[in-house]
């Protein structure tokens, strides 16, 4: 089986100001050597400051999002070029928030996708039912069409990050229970392998996000096709986040 790195990714939303570093130095320092590799995802006016940190050996950074043309008249857009040159090397792509809020389709999400992959930067797509869909039974259906709509097939598995993110379980406190998770990430894994090929559907790491906390994250990692997670508010602290971390590190 081709060897996938866990990643933990700390989604900071539109949350943040300068002093907020100080919690990338506070991480950094109590995970000096991590095992997995770690992200965080400030508001864009953090990016550069944050990727300056002498702390880029252990802690990579990326954008919550991007434009779909590579430059233009776009007021008020970032595109990934701009991203990329800020640091970042990852960007997400497709969040809820982002689907919801601003009315992104899957076509947005598949033309952003394959501008940040041109401009060198991984892509963290996001995927995820509401609960109405939930309830009508049209999980994997959903699911499937967000693959197949936001996925450019040049991606590989070293440049490409599925997160499963249930809509409902977003900042609501309300994690999917391990049956769903697993259901869900086992789903994705066989979707990726049979429309991507074997080797790319492997190698993807596919993350789990909604209301991930230290109090639940060593059991949503041990879930099978679990490899890391997409967390949101409790990525904003050290103190939140380290311990996190550090049950993605102990999970086989
Ligand atoms: P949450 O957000 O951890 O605050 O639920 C997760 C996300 O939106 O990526």
């Amino acid at each position: 089986m081709e060897f996938r790195k866990k990643l933990i990714a700390g989604n900071w939303k539109m949350n943040g100001v300068g002093d907020a570093l100080e919690e990338v130095a506070k991480l950094s320092a109590a995970h000096p050597d991590p095992t997995c590799e770690i992200l965080i995802c400030p508001p864009a006016t953090l990016l550069a400051l944050m990727s300056a940190l002498p702390v880029g050996r252990t802690i990579a950074t990326g954008g919550q999002d991007c434009h779909r043309e590579q430059a233009g008249a776009h007021t008020g857009d970032i595109s990934a070029e701009m991203l990329a040159d800020a640091g970042a090397r990852f960007v997400i792509l497709g969040h809820s928030e982002r689907r919801a809020n601003h009315g992104e389709t899957d076509d947005d999400v598949h033309a952003k996708a394959r501008t940040a992959i041109a401009a060198g930067l991984k892509v963290v797509i996001c995927v995820g039912e509401t609960l109405a869909e939930r309830e009508a039974g049209n999980t994997l259906e959903i699911i499937a069409g967000q693959l197949a709509g936001s996925v450019p097939d040049l991606v590989t598995g070293a440049n490409l990050v599925v997160a499963y993110e249930p809509v409902w379980a977003i900042g609501t406190g309300k994690v999917a229970s391990l049956e769903q998770i697993g259901e869900v990430h086992n789903f994705i894994r066989l979707n990726l392998e049979k429309h991507l090929g074997a080797g790319v559907g492997r190698s993807t790491r596919i993350l789990y996000g909604g209301s991930v906390k230290a109090g639940n994250a060593a059991d949503i990692f041990g879930v099978s096709n679990v490899d890391g997670a997409l967390v949101g508010g409790a990525s904003l602290k050290a103190a939140d986040f380290s311990p996190i971390i550090t049950a993605l590190e102990a999970a086989n």
